[in-house]
């Protein structure tokens, strides 16, 4: 298929429980509406072996497990991910969404981790194809105030399935706010991220989100308009 109908690839990113799934959601529904075909997925995840590392990486019953052996594991996910669903899906001309991709490891492993964001990036090219969204919204908010909301997500999930997902929450305010300097750095440095207020109500942040798809990426689309 020719590059012109490749889909489009765009990712949400920002700290935990900042909202970025519902607006995910959101935005999937509005282009659907719009006469696009929408696959939405998540990291680390999106795949069945991608599923198995996830449960490793976020539980905390995982003890021990070294900042660079995290690295690894987010980016074996990853390049299953891209392989198996992203890049076919492209090439099939649907729009992909997708909670969290390689900025979140150069926010949380480069930057929270301190491991930096050359062996990230490096990684990306090496097991990844090098695959860059065309448009990433990052979502802001009060650091406290997400962490806060995560934790309470993720207590009351885990009351009505097995699932655990607590590991990174666990983590010091000092790591969130260098997650949070790190993406700072990305969207500095990368055309592509569009930074969002998440503290605004959900209907304006959704707005937002839509005007900088059609600025950036509705060349030709007939999307719906409001
Ligand atoms: P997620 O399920 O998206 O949690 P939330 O909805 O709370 O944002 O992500 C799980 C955690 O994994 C999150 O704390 C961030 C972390 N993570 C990394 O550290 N590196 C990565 O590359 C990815 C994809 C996620």
């Amino acid at each position: 298929m020719s590059s012109k109908h490749r889909g489009k690839f765009i990712t949400f990113e920002g700290l935990d429980g900042v909202g970025k799934s519902t607006h995910l959601k959101k935005l999937a529904a509005y282009l659907r509406k719009s006469g696009l075909e929408v696959i939405t997925t998540r990291e680390p995840g999106g795949t069945p072996i991608g599923d198995k590392l996830r449960a490793v990486l976020l539980s905390s019953n995982t003890a021990g497990l070294s900042p660079l052996a995290e690295l690894g594991m987010m980016f074996a996910a990853r390049a299953q991910h891209v392989d198996e669903l992203i890049l076919p899906a492209l090439a099939k001309g649907q729009w992909v969404l997708c909670d969290r991709f390689t900025d979140s490891s150069e926010a949380y492993q480069g930057g929270g981790r301190q491991l930096g964001s050359d062996i990230v990036l490096e990684l990306n090219r090496a097991l990844c194809r090098d695959l860059q969204p065309d448009l990433t919204i990052l979502m802001l908010s009060d650091p406290a105030h997400s962490i806060a909301r995560a934790r309470r997500r993720n207590i009351e999930q885990s009351k009505h399935s097995r699932a655990d997902e607590n590991r990174f929450e666990k983590e010091n305010r000092a790591f969130y706010k260098r997650v949070l300097d790190a993406y700072l750095a990305i969207a500095e440095r990368e055309q592509r991220v569009v930074k969002v207020d998440a503290r605004e109500p959900i209907e304006k942040v959704h707005k937002k989100i839509v005007r900088s798809l059609e600025e950036r990426l509705g060349n030709g689309l007939k999307l719906v308009t409001w």
